[in-house]
């Protein structure tokens, strides 16, 4: 029988005798410790957890100049050295990353440490041969393949910045992020599978570098093995076979930039997020260890695709930070059947198991006979990120994949803070439906109200972060210190790091309500109001739009589109033409940011100053009585759109 690592005592679930005994973390202490004195708690987990070139001088482990801070400063390391060489000694030959395909005709690919730390060694050098330099920007638009990782830890090596870009955004997206990060290098693959079908990306990176700094770009065959490439692109697999095995790794410092990842704000335009290497490092190694609980035969699998910040930290770096081994699968979940992810943890012998909601929500409707075809005893910890679960959601995951003997670890966290930080650590407990937890030991989560102040027990307000801020939380936006402060500082006077969510204590612990922004969360995935309305107006047809989200049976939140079009022709092809707009927005943005819906109108309810009011929409679609009509200049609007809306 597999052990059972949870207990329910009064309706409640909290940790088995055989978890504690397996965890690294049993008791609540460690929360009082690190609460004594943070900036030691850390500076102790970043020296015990990491490797350094050189330490940094006690008075430096924490510098605060809000909205800036720094953690380690002077402290110099390389980043793939610890998640590479310092485990050649004990484990050369253990598997670092297993890589599934999606075709089941094709094999699995093992890496070990030793095969890894060759080949990024190697990729290392040829990024050094096309002239890539410590600081400078290198873009990746690659699918889940081992080519990724690779690619991510060679930059690394280098002291490279990293800007990787999910592979089902569009050409536009992605030029629009080389742009920014004025990339010069670009790395990416011809293509790869996608429910069986096989998906292109050597068109979409063709157009994406035009009018981009990109002079070359490294292609990864991933398709056809036998493909040539010309001009500025060059075959990954040519450039690794004579390129020399060893790579003197970079030193950097604690506070050097690592990475950039563009993330949504509330604006039309991505935000670079920027993350620094001993900081991030630290929260990364401790995180992964401490809410999973790796142990040494443990196989990690986080589902997020490495275009995400949980991709980042939860299926590459947090991983090979720990020396264990991560699985990553190409695939969609439910190719060929809906019983491919648990087909995967019987036969890989997955003992971490990392998934969003909008997941689990997809394979609840699938039905559970699909789970039932396979054992899933080798599981022994589950973890849920991306927004919150429901309760159905929850208790279908603990009943049918943890079968009522894995915690679930709700782990709240964002692009933003790049590694989780509120959430329950399995060996503590308690595990709660739809509750994410206590603040990661040494850092402090407040819910405040509009003035600043706390808010009074069960009421719901803001999640801010306080000082000292977690060592993985940004350091900036990148090359955009403006937004940075208007997004992140300013409503609370540079005192807390705003998250832009909501959330009230239940017990002790934080529950999280969801975003308090123009933001949403489709299928997990961050969407800004504003990006996908300036996406829809940019179509030659539309003369304006406002997108509001409602709620979603599977995806949690979908986008619902209303757009004015520049012809005052009366509409009789909507169909037609909302089809249209759908291909113009999977053109722009990609398709997870495709409206669910398109309804043409003649006219958008605005104030007397020409704000569009997207609640008065929000109203009409959930059969709501709009209120406020009487600040609109045009409140016969409202009228209209719900006819089309609801049909008289
Ligand atoms: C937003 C961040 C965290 C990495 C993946 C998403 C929401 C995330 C939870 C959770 C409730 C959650 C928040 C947050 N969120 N995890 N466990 N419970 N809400 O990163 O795309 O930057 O999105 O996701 O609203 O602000 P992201």
């Amino acid at each position: 029988m597999p052990e059972k690592y949870i207990v329910k005592k009064s309706g409640v679930y909290w940790p088995s005798k055989a978890m504690k005994e397996i965890a690294y973390v049993n008791s609540e202490e460690i929360y009082k410790e690190a609460a004594k004195d943070p900036v030691k708690f850390w500076s102790n987990l970043a020296e015990t957890g990491l490797l350094w070139e050189k330490k940094w001088e006690d008075k430096n482990a924490y510098v605060e100049k809000r909205p800036y801070f720094w953690w380690f400063k002077g402290g110099k390391l390389n980043f793939s050295v610890n998640c590479l060489d310092r485990h050649l000694d004990d484990r050369a030959d253990k598997d670092a990353v297993i890589w599934v395909p999606e075709p089941l005709d094709e094999k699995p690919v093992k890496l070990t440490y030793k095969e890894l730390y060759k080949k990024v060694n190697k990729f290392a050098n040829v990024l050094k041969s096309l002239g890539v330099k410590k600081g400078d920007v290198v873009g990746i638009y690659l699918p889940l393949i081992p080519e990724a990782s690779i690619a991510m830890l060679a930059c690394t090596r280098i002291g490279a910045i990293h800007s990787v870009v999910f592979s089902a955004f569009s050409a536009d997206a992605l030029k629009a992020r080389l742009k920014d990060g004025k990339a010069k290098v670009l790395i990416s693959a011809d293509g790869y599978y996608r429910r069986g079908k096989k998906e292109d990306l050597f068109e979409k990176a063709k157009k994406a570098i035009k009018g981009t700094r990109v002079k070359k770009v490294v292609m990864v065959s991933r398709l056809n093995k036998n493909r040539k490439y010309s001009g500025k692109f060059l075959s990954f697999e040519k450039l690794m076979k004579d390129a020399p095995d060893y790579c003197h790794p970079q030193t950097v410092n604690s506070e050097d930039i690592m990475f950039i990842l563009y993330t949504s704000g509330t604006t039309g335009k991505p935000k670079g997020i920027i993350h620094d290497t001993g900081g991030y490092a630290t929260q990364a190694y401790w995180t992964t260890k401490w809410n999973f609980n790796l142990r040494d035969k443990d196989v990690m699998w986080c589902t997020a695709d490495i275009g995400w910040i949980t991709g980042h930290t939860y299926a590459t770096y947090g991983p090979l930070l720990n020396g264990s081994t991560t699985l990553i699968y190409e695939g969609t979940p439910d190719f060929p059947r809906p019983d491919r992810w648990w087909k995967i943890i019987e036969e890989f012998d997955v003992s971490v198991f990392y998934t969003a909601p909008t997941a689990i929500r997809m394979f609840m409707k699938a039905g559970e006979k699909w789970v039932k075809k396979h054992k899933l005893n080798s599981l022994k910890i589950l973890g849920s990120v991306g927004e919150p679960i429901d309760e159905e959601a929850w208790e279908w995951y603990l009943k049918n994949i943890g079968k009522g003997r894995c915690p679930i670890i709700d782990t709240w966290w964002q692009t933003e803070t790049g590694g989780t930080l509120i959430n329950v650590l399995p060996g503590i407990g308690p595990f709660i439906p739809t509750v994410a937890g206590r603040s990661f030991p040494g850092t402090s989560h407040l819910i405040l109200d509009d003035s600043g102040k706390p808010v009074k027990k069960g009421k719901t307000g803001f999640l801010v972060q306080e000082s000292p801020f977690a060592p993985g939380l940004l350091h900036g936006v990148y090359k955009n210190h403006k937004k940075y402060v208007k997004t992140y500082w300013k409503k609370f006077n540079n005192k807390y790091y705003d998250t832009s969510d909501g959330a009230y204590w239940y017990k002790g612990l934080l529950r999280i309500t969801g975003r308090t922004d123009d933001v949403m969360k489709v299928a997990g995935h961050r969407l800004a109001t504003a990006e996908l309305e300036n996406a829809i107006d940019d179509s030659k047809i539309v003369n304006e739009s406002a997108v509001v989200p409602i709620p979603d049976k599977i995806r949690g939140q979908v986008p619902v589109a209303f757009v004015v079009l520049k012809s005052k022709e009366p509409v009789d092809n909507a169909a037609d033409l909302e089809k249209q707009i759908k291909k113009h927005v999977d053109k722009k943005l990609g398709p997870t940011s495709r409206p669910a819906r398109v309804y043409f109108v003649e006219d958008l309810p605005k104030t007397r100053s020409g704000k569009i009011m997207r609640r008065i929409l929000k109203n009409i679609l959930n059969k709501e009585e709009p209120k406020g009509l009487m600040t609109l200049v045009n409140p016969q609007s409202v009228e209209k759109i719900r006819k089309i809306v609801w049909g008289n």
